[in-house]
């Protein structure tokens, strides 16, 4: 099993490219089973992705990725389709359940497999389901697999889900933008990705609105032959090597990314203490000695982000004082803590919150990575750790962060995967 040694206390002097948004990426590979031909850019080369390409091969979609230009071209023929989402395709990536929205709403039935739990929490789907069942879809659980039908079509309707959901509302549109009428979805997710969903969708031809947390999705029959999609940034990506060169850069420029969809984090990192500067499509920053606490939730967009708590937490063992971070949207996602605490951090947790008291020194140590946050978590605890650490099952890594050890020894740090 492939493990990464990092060698800490190294400066971080350069450029970081930020890839393409794996999240937004997903539900895009989604999105194609509703269209014919599509070109996708800037789209990460990370396991998550080739995965959702399995997926969406195994239903008879025609996939090519060129990773040298990190484009996706897909052809659907409308041929041989097959609506099942297996369990091994799956259970490695619960966002393929996506799929089962835009196979209801263009074949009218699919049986896809039930995610299953992760290391972070259950990950349940009933919002998903409620806002099927709500669209007209009959819908069955049977051995580990979600049976679902809309024999006559879906039909438009109004749902609000009782709780914001990223996927949930991602389906919810997918599965409205064939159906008959109009759909208003209210209490949705309005994270970037699922913005960056739309924009595609518009572009294949739908008529959706969006005004707060309301979205509403006008059905569409029609589809445009042949549409290209440039995918956003990856904002999770970018707030990690922000965190790395706070903690140790000399020098590090970012690009590829839009700060507007990164307000919130920045005024966090500033009133820490970070030194960052913002120009149109870069950020510079540098090393910020004497960082101060502070106390942070998660929340869904535009609020602070579960996918960057654990990524946070490291910084702030690096602060004067005590910091506190509550996690608001997944109830296991402090399972990098106890991996922190051997490299020396000073952390409590008290139900949802981890009290973090720094700074401490951090010194390396041999660790295991959990899922996909919390293993880049331990490699910049690494890099800023004395000696060396080594994380284990950095599987987890790839599944999305685009040549992590390629960008970070770009900018001099000593990493090394073996
Ligand atoms: C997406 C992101 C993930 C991120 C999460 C929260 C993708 C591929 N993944 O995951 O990286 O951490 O948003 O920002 O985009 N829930 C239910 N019932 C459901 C669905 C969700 O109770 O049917 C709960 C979840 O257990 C969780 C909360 O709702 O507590 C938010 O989850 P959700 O927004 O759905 O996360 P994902 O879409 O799975």
């Amino acid at each position: 099993m492939q493990k990464l040694i990092i060698k800490g206390k190294k400066h971080l002097l350069g450029s970081i490219s930020i890839s393409g948004s794996k999240n937004a990426t997903l539900p895009i590979l989604a999105a194609s089973i509703l269209a014919n031909k599509v070109k996708l850019s800037n789209i990460p080369i990370v396991k998550d992705i080739s995965t959702m390409v399995e997926l969406l091969r195994y239903i008879g979609l025609k996939i090519k990725i060129i990773n040298k230009h990190k484009k996706i071209l897909i052809e659907n023929k409308n041929e041989k389709v097959n609506t099942l989402a297996p369990y091994k395709l799956v259970k490695t990536m619960r966002a393929g359940v996506l799929v089962l929205g835009p196979l209801l709403s263009r074949y009218q039935k699919a049986k896809v497999s039930l995610p299953g739990g992760c290391a972070i929490g259950t990950r349940p789907v009933n919002l998903h389901l409620h806002a099927l069942k709500k669209l007209g879809a009959k819908i069955k659980i049977k051995d580990g697999y979600i049976i679902a039908e809309a024999k006559k079509g879906l039909l438009g309707t109004k749902i609000r889900f009782p709780s914001i959901s990223v996927g949930a509302t991602e389906n919810a549109i997918l599965a409205a933008y064939k159906a008959k009428g109009k759909t208003e979805l209210s209490n949705c997710a309005i994270e970037p990705e699922v913005l960056d969903l739309i924009t595609f969708l518009k572009k294949l031809g739908g008529k959706i609105k969006i005004s707060g947390r309301k979205i509403i999705v006008y059905g569409k029959t029609s589809i445009k032959k042949n549409i290209a999609h440039k995918v956003i940034f990856d904002r999770i990506e970018f707030g990690t090597y922000l965190i790395a060169a706070i903690l140790i850069g000399k020098k590090v420029s970012i690009n590829n990314i839009n700060t507007k969809y990164f307000k919130q984090e920045i005024s966090i990192l500033k009133k820490m203490g970070a030194k960052i500067f913002i120009s149109k499509k870069s950020i510079i920053i540098s090393k910020s000695k004497n960082l101060k606490k502070i106390s942070v939730s998660t929340k869904p967009y535009p609020g602070f982000p579960t996918d960057l708590q654990a990524q946070l937490m490291v910084l702030m063992t690096q602060a004067k004082g005590t910091s506190k971070i509550k996690e608001n949207i997944f109830e296991n996602r402090f399972m990098h803590v106890p991996e922190l605490k051997r490299m020396g951090a000073n952390i409590e947790i008290k139900n949802k919150t981890a009290l973090i008291k720094g700074p401490t020194k951090l010194t390396g140590a041999e660790v295991m990575a959990t899922d996909l946050r919390a293993s880049v978590s331990l490699v910049l605890a690494g890099l800023v750790a004395d000696n060396r650490t080594i994380v284990n099952r950095i599987y987890h890594l790839d599944r999305g962060y685009e040549s992590l050890e390629y960008k970070l020894k770009n900018c001099m740090a000593k990493v090394k995967r073996v």
